[in-house]
C-alpha cells in the first residue's frame, strides 16, 4: 500500500483495510515506553475547522506519545481562516510548518481539496456528512479486538444513517470482510442513502430497535446530528427516536457489544455504561493506538 493521503474509507480495498489493522496490532505490541522513540522531531498540524474532543485529542495524544509534536487550530476564529483563507492557501502555508496535516471541515470534498494542495500527506477527520477514515478504521479495530474477527457477524447500524458520516464509512468497509448482515435502524427520514447500498450487501431496514437487539454481535449506536440538519423543525421530531438502555439489553447475546463513535447526547442511557456489553470506551482508548499506526505509515516510518 502506498498512499500518500487517507481521505475516504472508499478509496480503500480490503487489503488496504487490513495492513492499517495489521500495523495497529503490531503498534499495540510495542510497550509505551518504547513507542517514543518512533516519531521524534516530527510534527503534526491539527487543522479543524468543526468541533471534536476525541478526534483532536486522541491524534495529539497520539503524535506526543510517539515522540513528535503538534500545533494547529481547533475553530479558526483566532486564524486567517476568518479573514476569508482558503484552505488550499491554509494548507499551503501549514505544510511549511508540519510534516503531515490532519483536518476536519464541515465541507464535504474539503479534504480532498487540501491533500491536492498539500506536499505533506493529508488526513481526513471528517468532512461534513461524507467521510470520517480514521474512525472505520478505529470501529474496525475495535470490532476485532471484541470479536475475533471482522467477518460472519451481524450487526445493527442504529439512528442517523443519512448523515453519519461514520455509519456509510463503516457500511462499506465492513461489508468487504464478508458474510456480515446488516441490521440498519432509522426513523423513515434518516434512512441509509441507496447510493450506499450495493446489490450484494446484505441488510434489512427496519424502525424497531428492540427487536434487533436480541440478534446482533455489535449494535453501533449514533447521535442525531443536529448541525447536519438543514430545517431545526426536522431535528425536533426524530431528535429522540432510540434510547438504548440497560434493561433493553437482557437479552443480548452474550458477547454482544455496544458501540458508538461518541460524543452521544440521550440515545444511550448512563446505565448501559456498567453493563457488560458497553464497548464504547474501549472504542475511545483504541482511537489512540489506531491513530499512532496511521501516523507512522503515512509518515513513512512504517510501510
Ligand atoms: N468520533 C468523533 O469523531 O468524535 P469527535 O467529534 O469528538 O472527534
Amino acid at each position: 500500500m502506498k498512499r500518500k493521503d487517507l481521505l475516504s474509507a472508499q478509496d480503500l480495498s480490503l487489503e488496504d483495510l487490513q495492513h492499517y489493522l495489521d500495523l495497529a496490532g503490531r503498534i499495540e505490541a510495542i510497550p509505551p515506553v518504547d513507542r517514543r522513540g518512533l516519531l521524534p522531531g516530527k510534527i503534526l498540524a491539527t487543522l479543524f475547522y468543526e468541533p471534536s474532543t476525541r478526534t483532536r485529542l486522541s491524534f495529539d495524544s497520539a503524535m506526543h506519545r510517539l515522540g513528535g509534536s503538534v500545533l494547529g487550530f481547533s475553530g479558526h476564529e483566532a486564524t486567517s481562516v476568518s479573514k476569508g483563507e482558503t484552505i488550499r492557501d491554509t494548507v499551503r502555508t501549514v505544510e511549511n510548518y508540519a510534516d503531515i496535516i490532519v483536518i476536519r471541515h464541515p465541507r464535504e470534498g474539503s479534504a480532498r481539496i487540501a491533500a491536492e494542495a498539500a506536499r505533506v500527506p493529508v488526513i481526513n477527520a471528517g468532512d461534513g456528512a461524507n467521510q470520517h477514515p480514521t474512525q472505520t478504521l478505529l470501529d474496525l479495530y475495535t470490532i476485532l479486538k471484541f470479536l475475533g474477527r471482522l467477518s460472519d457477524l451481524r450487526i445493527a447500524l442504529v439512528g442517523d444513517l443519512k448523515y453519519s458520516r461514520t455509519v456509510h464509512s463503516l457500511f462499506r468497509a465492513l461489508h468487504l470482510f464478508g458474510n456480515v448482515e446488516f441490521v440498519l435502524v432509522s426513523p423513515p427520514s434518516l434512512a441509509l442513502p441507496d447510493y450506499l447500498k450495493s446489490p450484494d450487501h446484505r441488510f434489512y431496514e427496519t424502525h424497531e430497535l428492540e427487536g434487533a437487539l436480541g440478534t446482533c454481535d455489535i449494535v453501533y449506536m449514533t447521535r442525531i446530528q443536529r448541525e447536519r440538519f438543514p430545517d431545526a423543525v426536522d431535528y425536533e421530531k426524530v431528535k429522540d427516536a432510540y434510547r438504548l438502555e440497560a434493561s433493553m439489553l437482557e437479552g443480548a447475546r452474550p458477547g454482544c457489544r455496544v458501540l458508538h463513535p461518541l460524543p452521544r447526547v440521550n440515545e444511550i442511557a448512563p446505565d448501559v455504561d456498567s453493563t457488560p456489553h458497553s464497548g464504547y470506551f474501549e472504542q475511545v482508548a483504541y482511537g489512540v493506538t489506531v491513530r499512532q499506526a496511521i501516523l507512522l505509515h503515512h509518515l513513512g516510518v512504517w510501510a
